[in-house]
């Protein structure tokens, strides 16, 4: 069963092609035409994804040593995201199909995320508490399988990636900026800068950093070391994730804590969220680095997650892309009725 998985939902063109359920060859071309601007431009996104996914998904082929004819499924993500760039492989996939007589698998991007997981091994055990946090998004959720996902709770205002992104930017560091801060805040005092830690009950399962951006805002302006800014500013994000996560595994009868998404490449976190995980005891499923940003075999495990379900699945050729998800549910193959 060959599944060829696209994924286009911001500035990340990726390609991933599996082979019963493991990765036979994958690419993924990232825009740094953005970085002179300080954020993804849109137009600019989905003009690049046009030039690039074709490419990207002949050298996957090649490198496989397939053609389009072996392929089996074409699943690509439908949102939420840009909606320009998500139809570049939208159209794509869902053109590839119907030329081939093959299923299309339309997919929730957010449910991706959390299928990296899908292929563990051992395999995941449920009940489990997922963290999702990257560029759009910071929620967490309860899944009781792969297909019982429920929403928990999300931010009120700001991601935290883009707290990240916007804080790196003022810094002149550059976009995307998590990965900037993460390096810079090595060299600093996580404690020498104090800044406000918004809804840090960790019982609460919401998040919010638009204050904590705007403190951070304001500490820069008046003058201070950008490396102890930086861990400073790391060091309170990180205590308000994991003190979250851990709160939400501990208080009820999961003890899995999944998380996924960009900023989960972050290493204070990922070393922090060891630490608790091990003295907890509680099973850590963090994906390597490069699974944690945008990629395209994400799209392809969770494709293969809905196909283990019914093998018979498929997405409506007028499936459509969608810019925002905002249901508390989670479902990884989208119907044109999940369509919000
Ligand atoms: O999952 P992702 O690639 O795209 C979205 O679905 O949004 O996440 C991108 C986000 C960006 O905000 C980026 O700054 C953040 O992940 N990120 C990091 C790190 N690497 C990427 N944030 C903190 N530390 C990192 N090392
Ligand atoms: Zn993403």
């Amino acid at each position: 069963m060959l599944i060829l998985a696209l994924e286009t939902s911001c500035d990340d063109s990726a390609v991933a092609l599996l082979e019963n359920g493991k990765v036979a060859a994958e690419a993924v071309a990232t825009q740094i035409e953005h970085g002179i601007y300080g954020g993804v431009v849109p137009e600019i996104a989905s003009r690049l994804h046009m030039s690039t996914l074709p490419r990207l998904i002949a050298s996957v082929m090649d490198s496989a040593g397939a053609v389009i004819g072996d392929v089996d499924v074409f699943a690509a993500t439908v949102g939420p995201g840009l909606t320009g760039s998500l139809l570049v492989g939208l159209s794509w996939a869902k053109a590839a199909a119907w030329a081939a007589g093959k299923p299309f698998l339309g997919i929730n991007h957010l449910a991706a995320h959390l299928h990296i997981h899908y292929g563990d091994e051992p395999r995941v055990a449920f009940p489990a508490i997922a963290l999702l946090i990257s560029g759009g998004h910071t929620s967490l959720f309860r899944l009781d399988s792969w297909d019982e996902c429920r929403l928990l709770g999300a931010t009120r205002d700001d991601a935290v990636g883009e707290a990240f992104d916007k804080t790196a930017k003022l810094m002149g560091l550059g976009y995307p900026g998590g990965a900037a801060i993460d390096e810079l805040a090595r060299e600093g005092d996580p404690f020498s800068v104090d800044l406000p830690s918004p809804l840090a009950d960790p019982s609460l399962p919401e998040f919010s950093f638009s204050g904590l951006k705007t403190a951070a805002r304001l500490v820069w302006e008046s003058g201070v070391d950008s490396r102890d800014l930086a861990a400073s500013f790391q060091r309170v994000i990180v205590d308000i994730l994991t003190a979250k996560l851990m709160h939400q595994v501990l208080s009820s009868d999961a003890r899995t804590a999944l998380v996924a998404g960009g900023v989960c490449a972050n290493t204070e976190l990922r070393r922090r969220l060891e630490t608790e995980c091990s003295r907890h005891e509680v099973t850590l499923r963090l994906p390597e680095i490069r699974y944690a940003t945008d990629n395209a075999v994400m799209v392809g495990m969770a494709a293969r997650a809905v196909l283990d379900r019914d093998p018979a699945a498929a997405s409506s050729l007028s499936c459509n892309a969608f810019s925002r998800w905002e249901g508390d549910w989670l479902t990884a193959l989208v119907s044109p009725a999940d369509r919000l």
